[in-house]
């Protein structure tokens, strides 16, 4: 394989971001620039992402900061080898916003043009800071995301099972909201946990009398809400001791659902196989939920590899290495591309 300067765009949530990742003809790849440009702000009044918001944000920052990576890497586009995009999964408006982006810069600069499945920058990412070996488990958990893959190699994902309706950062988001806790709900309700009893009130485990690796975190939530009306029943509202408690309860439900059906996703390896398992997404961030798949991991004698947090949220650094390692193995694509709203690995 020859070297290759990827200049990489990702528009499909809520972050609108650029990068430029150098992929030597073999080794590690190098990031030169990620710019990651992030919307909370224009979506905090809504309670959540609104898409045609999103949409137009992207569009109008995506080529700010395709400049800004480019100067950041010291590079010019005359320099890059790919232009690489998320084509989706995601919100269709801003995977159209870096589709078309994307195209552009394709068309005015004669430069290839390679979509990237966004999930597969996710599940590819810990190669980019460590070396990991083929075959990995990667659990991806975030806001929008969350499921077990086998990565088996850049184009080649199994997955063995993932949420059936919520993903667990929506739901400590929407847990946060019930409980008055602010916004995100994930660093809120980490930190409230820290002082309350995980025990006192009794919360679900779901799914996990069902085989498999599938999991649920909307009943869960419908638990919490119970036991918060239940308390505010009896005492007219909610205490901060009351709080820490529903928090902590929340959040030990969800380490020991991950914890669980990680150990059922870790034994499909075969017997005496080198085991990683790899975390990527914002839930990652939490400390009881990752020292617990440390803990899963020492059990199945099993290495442990979470990246850098910058990493494990969207970025584009994950869609231009992705797109550096896929185009070994798939053509470019042209200026058909399209936008998929839905694209399951
Ligand atoms: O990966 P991410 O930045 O964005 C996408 O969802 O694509 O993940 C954001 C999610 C939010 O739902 C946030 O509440 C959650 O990750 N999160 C956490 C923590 N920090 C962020 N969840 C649990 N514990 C945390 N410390
Ligand atoms: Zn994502």
């Amino acid at each position: 394989p020859t070297a290759l300067t990827v200049l990489g765009l990702e528009s499909s949530c809520d972050d609108t971001a650029a990068a430029v990742v150098h992929l030597p003809a073999s080794g590690r790849a190098t990031v030169l620039s990620s710019v990651v440009d992030g919307q909370v702000d224009l979506h905090a009044a809504f309670g959540g992402v609104v898409p045609e918001i999103a949409a137009r944000a992207h569009a109008e920052k995506l080529d700010f900061c395709v400049e800004q990576a480019l100067t950041q890497a010291k590079t010019t586009l005359a320099e890059i080898d790919l232009i690489a995009v998320t084509a989706g999964p995601g919100l269709i408006g801003g995977v159209v916003s870096g589709v078309m982006c994307a195209k552009g810069l394709s068309l005015a600069t004669g430069k290839p043009l390679f979509g990237v499945n966004h999930l597969a920058g996710h599940a590819l990412t810990p190669r980019l800071t460590d070396d990991v070996p083929y075959p990995y488990l990667m659990l991806l958990v975030s806001g929008g995301h969350c499921q077990f893959l086998m990565v088996h190699g850049p184009v080649d994902f199994k997955r063995l099972g993932g949420t059936i309706d919520d993903a667990p950062g929506e739901a400590f988001d929407k847990v946060a909201r019930l409980i008055s806790l602010p916004q995100p709900g994930g660093p809120s309700i980490e930190t409230a946990a820290k002082s309350g009893d995980p025990k006192r009130f009794a919360l679900p485990r779901p799914l996990l009398d069902r085989p498999g690796c599938d999991m649920s975190f909307s009943g869960l939530k419908t638990a919490v809400l119970r036991a918060r009306d239940a308390v505010v029943a009896d005492k007219g509202g909610l205490t901060p001791q009351d709080q820490a408690d529903l928090a902590a309860g929340f959040q030990a439900a969800v380490v020991d659902v991950l914890a669980e059906k990680t150990r059922r996703a870790l034994a499909t390896y075969p017997d005496g196989a080198s085991r990683t398992l790899c975390v990527a997404g914002g839930v990652a961030a939490n400390q009881a939920i990752r020292a617990e798949l440390e803990t899963v991991s020492a059990e199945f004698e099993t290495s442990f590899i979470a990246p850098p947090l910058a990493l494990c949220t969207d970025n584009a650094a994950m869609i231009a290495y992705a797109g550096a390692e896929q185009s070994r193995h798939r053509p470019y694509d042209d200026l058909t591309l399209s936008a998929r709203p839905r694209w399951p690995l």
